[in-house]
């Protein structure tokens, strides 16, 4: 078993817990917040569990193991960093950090020390979308083409950060994670209504060497939920829908047929309809936190290196930054910095 601590017990915190608690090789041992009630309500559902208001009574535990950081953005690096330095693996949530230099240096503290350090790019371990990595990566799907997502409704308001480092981590992890690659530019659009500063809704657009491009939309000022990413390809479309418990997953075997034809010394493409199948593929309901959890202990006990390690959440904060810079100059394409390979880690 692996011993826990956990900091942060808002809104996110609790699902964590109750994932952790049910799984046998781990040990929640002490969880802390800030905010004693939001303890003192977790004590009364799991009374093994030890509350605290201070992270430092994890960080300086000699017998923790492992720490969960489930804290607002702004705190991830300074934690994350405090819980590697005190030699212990970590978990932390999305963003990883909010700049890229950042999660480059915590990245490499994690390879240097050969802890794992894992970052809770949730979707990546969304049984639909790794359906839809395998589909889209058939011979019988071809080249992906475009792809684009959504992901509004109305709320949560953070004051800290705006909609796009709050909501776009799991839409371009899902991206980055189907596609096997980063972008080479982005371009941001967006708009702060409620708090000056605080982009509300945001759009971005990303270009991709292998020629593939893709579009996001975030928002928490929308009146409908919206969670969906269609993927556009040679021979076959999908359209994973994140709200709908009986279709999550639809493969069109749908599409256009181009062929170029020359008659009379003239040259045009013949462009034909194909209307095929519309297939609901049967997908495992295991919750993706359960299976994040899971493998975060399997990755700490293996001295394997997790799916979304440090360096996964940094593509995603590069990304980011570059589309912060992009959204400050009114929507100037701007080139995303390469995460370096991550060197092989010291325990795997
Ligand atoms: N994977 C997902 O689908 C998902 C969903 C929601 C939130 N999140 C992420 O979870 C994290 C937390 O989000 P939330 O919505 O729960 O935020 P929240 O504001 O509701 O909760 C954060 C909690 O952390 C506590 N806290 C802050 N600094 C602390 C410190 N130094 N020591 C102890 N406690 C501290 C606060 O008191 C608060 O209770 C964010 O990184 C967010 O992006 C992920």
């Amino acid at each position: 078993m692996v011993r826990i601590g956990l900091i942060g017990c808002g809104y996110w915190g609790p699902n964590l817990v109750r994932n952790l608690t049910e799984l046998d090789e781990a040990d929640l041992a002490v969880v802390a917040d800030l905010d004693p009630s939001k303890t003192r309500k977790l004590a009364r559902r799991y009374p093994t569990i030890r509350g605290t208001e201070s992270a430092d009574e994890i960080l300086n535990d000699s017998k923790i193991e492992a720490v969960v950081i489930v804290t607002p953005a702004e705190t991830h690096f300074d934690l994350a960093r405090r819980a590697l330095e005190a030699g212990k693996h970590v978990l932390v949530e999305k963003p990883l950090t909010l700049d890229p230099d950042e999660s480059r240096r915590l990245a490499e503290l994690a390879d240097r020390t050969g802890l794992t350090l894992m970052v809770g790019h949730t979707f990546e371990f969304n049984p639909a979308v790794r359906r839809l990595k395998a589909l889209a990566s058939e011979e019988a799907f071809g080249k992906v083409r475009y792809v684009y997502s959504t992901r509004v409704n109305l709320g949560i308001f953070r004051p800290g950060i705006n909609a796009m480092w709050n909501l776009a981590p799991h839409d371009l992890s899902i991206l980055f994670y189907l596609l096997d690659e980063e972008p080479a530019s982005v371009i941001a659009l967006g708009k702060a209504f409620l708090k000056p500063g605080v982009e509300d809704v945001v759009f971005l657009f990303l270009e991709f060497e292998s020629g593939v491009i893709a579009h996001v939309n975030v928002s928490w000022l929308d009146p409908s939920k919206v969670r969906r990413t269609t993927v556009v390809g040679e021979k076959r479309m999908a359209v994973y829908d994140d709200l709908d418990s009986e279709q999550k997953l639809k493969l069109y075997d749908r599409g256009f047929e181009s062929t170029l034809f020359e008659e009379g010394g003239m040259r045009d493409y013949q462009v034909r309809l194909r209307a095929g199948d519309i297939l609901a593929p049967k997908i495992e309901t295991t919750e993706p936190l359960r299976l994040e959890c899971a493998h975060f202990l399997e990755c700490i006990q293996g001295k394997k290196r997790p799916l979304t390690d440090a360096w996964n959440g940094h593509r995603v904060v590069a990304a980011l930054a570059a589309a912060g810079e992009s959204l400050r100059s009114g929507g100037k394409k701007v080139a995303v910095a390469r995460g370096p390979r991550p060197a092989p880690q010291g325990s795997s």
